[in-house]
């Protein structure tokens, strides 16, 4: 056999089975047209290359792309977590902005959850995540206090950490909890890893983890109209034994068979407190308008308690982990603007507004200071440097009116990084240096201070006044030190309203060429 340019050596049948020549494989949707049985087990491989493969049956096909496809539920697919900054998204972006969208997919898929603002509703929130999952509380239902409440979620009293509907088989793995108002005192929400208490129960008490993933236990729900049951163990594992799943309910769980409490119930027991752990717990309040949307086979949702007498109401729903996942897949098919297309949306964009107390905007003013960069013959890195220092200032969670208004936004670090998706350290780090350039040169230039512009002078201040001689030395040090006093020389000539500024188009194939990944 001749085997040119495939690896590893793949077995004969499982190459015949998944042949990707059009006779095997249908072009127009990429189904498979054979089924196991249409393979001889004996069939061997004649020749072998990338684009060819000729079977001892005689077939001529192609070899499969080999996807390795693996399970995204299993915890090795998921970021677990202790007490992290919820990730938060915002509705009227998620609507708008694909990567936003690709953001918030993502969070629930990997973190396990993500907590959103500004939603209008929980249904139309459900139908940006997927479908809704009907069941017989309704497409939605109401979290307030009842008069005869059939659940203790439409009471006052807190709830411990738990998933919803561990008697429902199959279980919805996506719940929505919308908030319509909560003035109430308490009312606060918590949510813990499941999957993260049951990899520390598993290190820590591992005969109690065997015992949960082994044990069915009942989970059962019954009102006048619906009679619920289903049985799993706590903790559901994958054919290799890898967590995928967790059910936990204080409130629904059914008596386990009495021969198998001894083991049970310390088990039990040790997850529990696992999981009520409070250092586990991410807390946050839900007020109006806000949606949490988590994975309901790994998250753990709990509240604290309330008066029955406060304005307190949620609505929640159901949905589904695939819709996601499938959400977020197809979304990865955009193409992702390239470097030169996002920064020119920029200049276009958020660059157009005013520029700190400057008669300049934004662009108008790194526009400046390109051109005094190129007429000065600074090379083209330096140039795009000079062009795109700033841009920290709206690509950052701080805005640069923060920086003015006393808190120091690091737009230099900020933006450094950000260009880091595409540019070498020729452009970023004159960028990041480029204010610690305006406080060393105050420390060794004293005319300097005196050219500054007064937002100069102001923003000068919150980012730490002049240098002291410890860090003059360090920053002598720095490779990229000298480029950046040079940047910041241009940066302080390009605030002139007078001057005419190039296009960002002048310099789109200088920064193009810049363009490393
Ligand atoms: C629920 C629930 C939490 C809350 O309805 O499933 O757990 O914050 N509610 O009221
Ligand atoms: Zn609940």
């Amino acid at each position: 056999m001749r085997q040119t340019d495939v690896r590893p050596s793949p077995n004969a049948v499982w190459l015949r089975d998944n042949c990707a020549c059009p006779q095997c494989r249908d072009p127009r949707n990429g189904q498979k047209l054979r089924s196991v049985t249409d393979t001889d087990p004996g069939v061997r491989v004649v020749e072998l290359t990338a684009a060819k493969v000729v079977f001892s049956d005689g077939h001529v096909g192609v070899p499969p792309e080999v996807t390795p496809y693996a399970d995204d539920r299993i915890e090795d697919a998921k970021d677990l977590w202790a007490r992290i900054d919820p990730p938060c998204g915002d509705w009227a972006a998620f609507e708008t902005d694909p990567a936003h969208r690709e953001f918030c997919l993502d969070a629930v898929l990997r973190v396990g959850f993500v907590l959103l603002r500004g939603v209008p509703d929980v249904l139309t929130a459900a139908a940006g995540f997927g479908y809704v999952r009907e069941t017989n509380y309704g497409r939605l239902f109401d979290v307030r206090v009842e008069a005869t409440p059939v659940n203790l979620a439409f009471t006052g009293l807190p709830i411990t950490p738990h998933t919803d509907n561990p008697y429902r088989d199959p279980v919805p793995t996506v719940q929505l909890l919308h908030c319509l108002s909560n003035a109430v005192e308490g009312g606060d929400s918590g949510l813990v890893d499941g999957f993260h208490a049951a990899a520390l129960l598993r290190a820590e008490d591992p005969a109690a983890f065997a015992t949960l993933t082994s044990t069915p236990v009942t989970f059962r729900y019954a009102d006048s109209g619906a009679e619920l049951t289903a049985t799993r163990p706590m903790i559901g594992l994958d054919p290799r034994g890898r967590i995928r799943e967790v059910r936990f309910n204080n409130r629904s769980l059914q008596p386990v068979r009495p021969e198998e409490a001894d083991a049970f119930y310390p088990a039990y027991r040790a997850f529990a407190e696992i999981l009520y752990r409070p250092e586990l717990q991410v807390t946050f309040r839900l007020g109006p308008g806000d949606c949490v949307v988590f994975d309901n086979t790994r998250v753990l949702h709990a509240r604290t308690g309330f008066a029955d007498t406060g304005d307190r109401h949620l609505q929640g729903c159901y949905a589904d982990l695939d819709a996601i996942a499938s959400g977020l897949a197809v979304l990865r098919r955009r193409p992702v603007p390239g470097a030169v297309d996002t920064l020119r949306a920029l200049f276009a964009g958020p660059g157009t507004a005013d520029y700190l107390g400057e008669d300049v905007t934004q662009a108008v003013h790194m526009l400046q200071t390109a051109a005094c960069a190129k007429a000065a013959g600074a090379p083209p890195a330096l140039v795009a440097a000079a062009l795109l220092h700033d841009v920290g200032h709206f690509t950052g969670e701080i805005t640069g009116h923060d920086l003015m208004a006393g808190t120091d936004n690091r737009h230099s670090h900020v933006g450094a990084d950000w260009l880091g998706r595409w540019f070498g350290p020729a452009v970023t780090e004159p960028i990041r240096l480029h204010v610690a350039a305006k406080r060393y040169l105050c420390a060794v230039d004293p005319a300097y201070y005196e050219v500054l512009s007064e937002a100069s002078k102001h923003t000068l201040r919150v980012q730490g006044g002049p240098m002291d001689a410890a860090e003059v030395a360090a920053f002598e040090a720095e490779p990229y030190g000298r480029d950046a006093v040079r940047l910041r020389r241009w940066d302080d000539e390009g605030k002139d309203p007078a001057r005419p500024a190039p296009a960002f188009d002048d310099f789109a194939p200088l920064l193009a060429s810049l363009v490393e990944r």
